[in-house]
């Protein structure tokens, strides 16, 4: 399957093949994809906890306002973000030279420290991509899935034990798309509505 028919075969997987499983080594696949996505000074604010176990998913699904795809999918991924990425920028830059060291560690410092709201905001956009590119993966090695953001938070991080510098930015759910019982691609705002050339009211794509 090229990149894209597997954009146009991606779909938002509700309900799922009860009992299958997907494996540690499946799993290292698609992740193996998943950390080459990109993010801000390459600091990679993204962690990912993985629930398969079937007593925890039930659990998850009451925390996901019973939503049954938590329950029935072969795993659960909580996409998080840490708000002080930036800190390990030391070590990700350990192996530049000199003058990159000297350029950029100031200016990551410079840029996030004390900078909550930033912190933040890059944790969910660098956890957005690369929750993107787990669907992606996901696809291309068999796997459907459905990103979630209908879910307590609060009570997801508790249950997951994140610290306090660590924020869900959404789950995904991987599985088995049970057959026959999806819904109709949903309606796409057309491209002659969301691009604009050159500026806001521009000219756009016939
Ligand atoms: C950030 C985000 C949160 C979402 N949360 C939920 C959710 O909690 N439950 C759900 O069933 N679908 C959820 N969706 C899926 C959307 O409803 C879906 O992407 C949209 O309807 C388009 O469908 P498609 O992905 O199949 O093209 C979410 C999607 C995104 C991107």
């Amino acid at each position: 399957m090229d990149f894209f028919e597997l954009a146009a075969d991606r779909r938002s997987v509700r309900i799922y093949e009860p009992g299958s499983q997907i494996s540690d080594a499946e799993l290292k696949n698609i992740f193996d994809t998943v950390i080459l996505s990109p993010s801000s000074f390459n600091v990679q604010h993204w962690r990912f906890i993985v629930v398969r176990d079937q007593a925890r998913k039930t659990e998850l699904r009451s925390i996901a306002y019973g939503q049954a795809q938590v329950e029935e999918a072969a795993a659960v991924v909580l996409v998080c973000g840490r708000l002080n990425a930036y800190e390990d920028a030391p070590r990700i830059y350990a192996d530049a030279d000199e003058a990159t060291r000297d350029k950029y560690l100031p200016m990551i410092e410079g840029v996030y420290k004390d900078q909550p709201a930033l912190q933040r905001e890059e944790a969910v956009r660098s956890g957005s991509l690369a929750a993107m590119s787990l669907m992606y993966a996901a696809k291309a090695l068999g796997w459907d899935s459905g990103p979630m953001i209908g879910f307590d938070a609060a009570k997801v991080g508790a249950m997951l034990k994140l610290d306090g510098n660590t924020v869900p930015v959404m789950m995904v759910v991987l599985g088995k798309a049970a057959a026959g019982k999806q819904v109709q691609r949903a309606y796409r705002r057309p491209v002659s509505e969301v691009v604009s050339l050159e500026w806001s009211g521009g000219d756009t794509l016939a």
